[in-house]
């Protein structure tokens, strides 16, 4: 891609992911204001950046083979938990915001868990061994085969945990 349009669908991606994010939680909004038509709506601009960013996403070849993608999704977790959110969380504490500092706090080591499950993942690949996933509504925190009492990331109860399908 030339230099402009790859900065330029570079830019487009994180837009549209962020857009695609914030119309969920518009929709979810809405439904709980009643004001269904606004929340279908907001649904399909949701499903429309959706497909925007699966498009810019595809032209920035973000997408290869499981392996290849595993790999990847090691070395951005394995930053995110390492670098970034470490930052994150001194500059928080720095400036006295305790919630951010609490919560970024949770993330870094749910990223870390992620890279962990994913680094597994690809050692295991093929092997298909059925795990059941339970993710914490509050913090992301991934409980293998059965879901916590309690959260042991962020204390969150067990109610508040997802099984995850496909
Ligand atoms: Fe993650
Ligand atoms: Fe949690």
């Amino acid at each position: 891609m030339q230099e402009k349009t790859e900065r330029n669908v570079k830019f487009a991606l994180a837009g549209e992911s962020q857009a695609r994010r914030k119309y969920k939680a518009f929709q979810e909004k809405a439904q709980e204001e009643d004001l269904t038509q606004v929340a279908k709506l907001f649904k399909a601009a949701e499903m429309g950046e959706t497909i925007h960013s699966g498009y810019f996403l595809n032209k920035l070849d973000g997408v290869k083979g499981t392996k290849e993608n595993l790999q990847a999704a090691v070395e951005g977790e394995s930053y995110e938990a390492g670098n970034a959110y470490p930052a994150m969380i001194d500059d928080a504490d720095e400036e006295g915001e305790a919630d951010v500092k609490q919560y970024v706090g949770y993330v870094k080591t749910v990223e870390g868990e992620h890279a962990n499950l994913f680094k597994e993942a690809m050692e295991d690949l093929g092997k298909n061994e059925e795990t059941e996933y339970y993710v914490c509504g509050n913090c992301g925190h991934v409980h293998l085969n059965e879901a916590p009492e309690v959260c042991p990331v962020c204390g969150a109860p067990k109610s508040g945990f997802e099984l995850v399908s496909l």
